[in-house]
C-alpha cells in the first residue's frame, strides 16, 4: 500500500505517490489544513498524531510537493477517519479518492473491518466521495461543530453495532483536537 504510484494521474508530469506523513511534511499539511477547514488543527496536533501508535497518517505528493493528506485512528476492528484534505488547486483530480482508498487499505491491514467518520452536513463534496466508496449515513449529531453549530453526519463503511458510537477510545481521542 505505501509508496504506491498512480498511472491514472495524467494531469501532472510527476507521478502521484501516497506515503506516510512525516514531520517535514507538516508545514504543507498545516497550510492545506487552514485552506480546507473552518476550524483547523494546530501543528502540535499533527505532531502528536505522528507519535500515536493507534494512528496512521498519509500524505499525497506530486513530486516532492505535499498536495493532500488523510489520517485515521485504528482500534481494531474499527477505524475512525479523522481528517482528509486536498489542496484547493489540486482538487477534482482523484487525489482525495487515492488518499481514501489508501486509508481503507491501511485500515484493513491493521485489522479494521469497519470504518467510520463524521462529516459536516453541508459538505457535499466529501459526502459524495465517501458515498462513492460505500459509506452510508447512519446518524446525525446535532450541533456537533461548535464553530458553526452545524450537524455532523456519522457515516459507516460496513455496519457497526450502536455501542461503537460511544466507544471510550474514540471519545478521548476526539477531545484532543475537536471535531473537524
Ligand atoms: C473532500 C475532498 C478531500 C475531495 O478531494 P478531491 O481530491 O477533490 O476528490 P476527488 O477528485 O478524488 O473526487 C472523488 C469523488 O469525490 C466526489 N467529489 C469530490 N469533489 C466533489 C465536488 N466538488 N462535488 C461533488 N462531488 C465531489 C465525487 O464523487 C468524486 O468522484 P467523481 O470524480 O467520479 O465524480 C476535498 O474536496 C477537500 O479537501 N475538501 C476540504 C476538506 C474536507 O472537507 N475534507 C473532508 C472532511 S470530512
Amino acid at each position: 500500500m505505501i509508496a504506491e504510484t498512480d498511472q491514472r494521474f495524467p494531469a501532472q508530469e510527476e507521478e502521484l505517490t501516497i506515503v506516510p506523513m512525516a514531520r517535514q511534511d507538516l508545514d504543507r499539511v498545516v497550510a492545506i489544513e487552514r485552506q480546507s477547514f473552518p476550524t483547523s488543527w494546530r501543528r502540535e496536533a499533527y505532531e502528536r498524531e505522528l507519535l500515536n501508535l493507534n494512528a496512521r497518517y498519509l500524505v499525497a505528493k506530486v513530486g516532492a510537493e505535499v498536495v493532500g493528506y488523510g489520517g485515521m485512528w485504528v482500534i481494531a476492528p474499527e477505524a475512525h477517519i479523522t481528517t482528509l484534505a486536498v489542496a484547493p488547486d489540486n482538487r477534482r483530480r482523484g487525489i482525495g479518492e487515492r488518499l481514501l482508498t489508501a486509508l481503507l487499505e491501511a485500515a484493513e491491514d491493521m485489522g479494521a473491518s469497519r470504518v467510520t467518520l463524521e462529516v459536516r452536513e453541508s459538505n457535499a463534496a466529501a459526502r459524495a466521495l465517501y458515498h462513492k466508496y460505500g459509506f452510508e449515513a447512519v446518524a446525525y449529531m446535532r450541533g456537533y461543530y461548535p464553530d458553526t453549530g452545524e450537524d455532523a453526519v456519522v457515516m459507516w463503511l460496513n455496519p457497526a453495532p450502536p455501542a461503537s458510537q460511544v466507544n471510550d477510545d474514540r471519545a478521548s481521542g476526539e477531545s484532543k483536537h475537536g471535531p473537524r
